[in-house]
C-alpha cells in the first residue's frame, strides 16, 4: 500500500473541490449505476431488508454523491439519508430528489450520535480515502451504527496501488483513488470490529476496468 504525499486536511480539500468541479458531469454521466446491474440491485435489495428487519434506525448513504442510490433505498423502504463531502454534489442530489435529506459531511468524522445508524451505505466513496486514514473511518463507522447495525461497501478491486487523476470531464482536479484488495478491506472491517459477513467480487462489465467488491459486513450485538 502507498502512503499519501499530503497531510490528510488538504487531501480532504482537494478530494472535496475535484467532486465540486465535475458534480455535474459526473451526475450525468452515471444518472443510475445499478440501473442494469441485476447483482447489484438485489445485494442493495438484501441489505435494505436486513437493516428494516433489524429496526427502524435510519441508514446513511456516505458518499452519496448524485443520491441515485439513496432514493432506490428509499424505494426499498429503508428510512435513508445521504452525507457527502462534496456541497456541489449535495445541491444536485438534492434538487433530483427532494423528498430525501442530503448533508454535507466528511465520512472521516461523521455529524452523528453514537449507535444510531441501522446501517450505512458506502458506494465507491472509501476509495479515495488513503490507507492509512481506512482504520479511523472504519472506526468512525462503527461508532455510528447500533449494535446489530449493517455497512455495505463497494469499491474497484485492485493491489494496493494509488492512482492520482488530475483531469476529469475536461476538469483540473486531483483526486486520489485507492485500489484494494477484497481481503484487506475486510481485515480492516474486522480490525476495527465490523467482521465481514459477506464477500462479493463479480468481473468488470462493458467499459468498466477492474473487478468490484461488495463487502457486507455487521457490528457485533
Ligand atoms: C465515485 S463517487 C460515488 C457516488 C455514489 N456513491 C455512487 O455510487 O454513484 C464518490 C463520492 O464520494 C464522495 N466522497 C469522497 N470522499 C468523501 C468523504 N471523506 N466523505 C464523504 N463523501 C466523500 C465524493 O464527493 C463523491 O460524491
Amino acid at each position: 500500500m502507498t502512503a499519501s504525499p499530503a497531510s490528510p486536511d488538504a487531501l480532504l480539500a482537494a478530494t472535496r473541490a475535484s467532486y465540486d468541479a465535475i458534480a455535474p458531469a459526473y451526475t450525468e454521466t452515471y444518472p443510475d449505476i445499478l440501473g442494469d446491474r441485476p447483482l447489484e440491485r438485489a445485494l442493495l435489495a438484501a441489505f435494505a431488508e436486513l437493516v428494516t428487519g433489524n429496526g427502524p434506525e435510519p441508514v446513511a448513504d456516505v458518499g452519496s454523491g448524485p443520491g441515485h442510490v439513496t432514493a432506490r433505498l428509499h424505494a426499498l423502504g429503508v428510512p435513508v439519508f445521504g452525507v457527502d463531502l462534496s456541497p456541489r454534489m449535495v445541491a444536485l442530489a438534492r434538487a433530483a430528489h427532494p423528498e430525501l435529506r442530503f448533508h454535507v459531511g466528511s465520512m472521516t468524522a461523521l455529524d452523528l450520535p453514537d449507535a444510531t445508524l441501522g446501517g450505512l451505505l458506502a458506494l465507491y466513496s472509501v476509495i479515495h480515502v488513503p490507507d492509512e486514514r481506512l482504520p479511523a473511518v472504519f472506526a468512525e463507522f462503527r461508532r455510528v451504527l447500533v449494535p446489530g447495525g449493517y455497512v455495505l461497501l463497494a469499491f474497484q478491486v485492485g493491489d494496493g496501488e494509488r492512482l492520482r487523476m488530475t483531469e476529469r470531464f475536461g476538469q483540473e482536479i486531483t483526486l486520489d483513488y485507492y485500489w484494494r484488495r477484497p481481503e484487506a478491506v475486510a481485515a480492516a472491517l474486522t480490525e476495527a470490529g465490523l467482521p465481514p459477513q459477506t464477500r462479493m467480487v463479480r468481473e468488470p462489465l462493458d467499459e468498466e476496468k477492474r473487478p468490484r467488491a461488495f463487502l457486507l459486513a455487521r457490528k457485533p450485538g
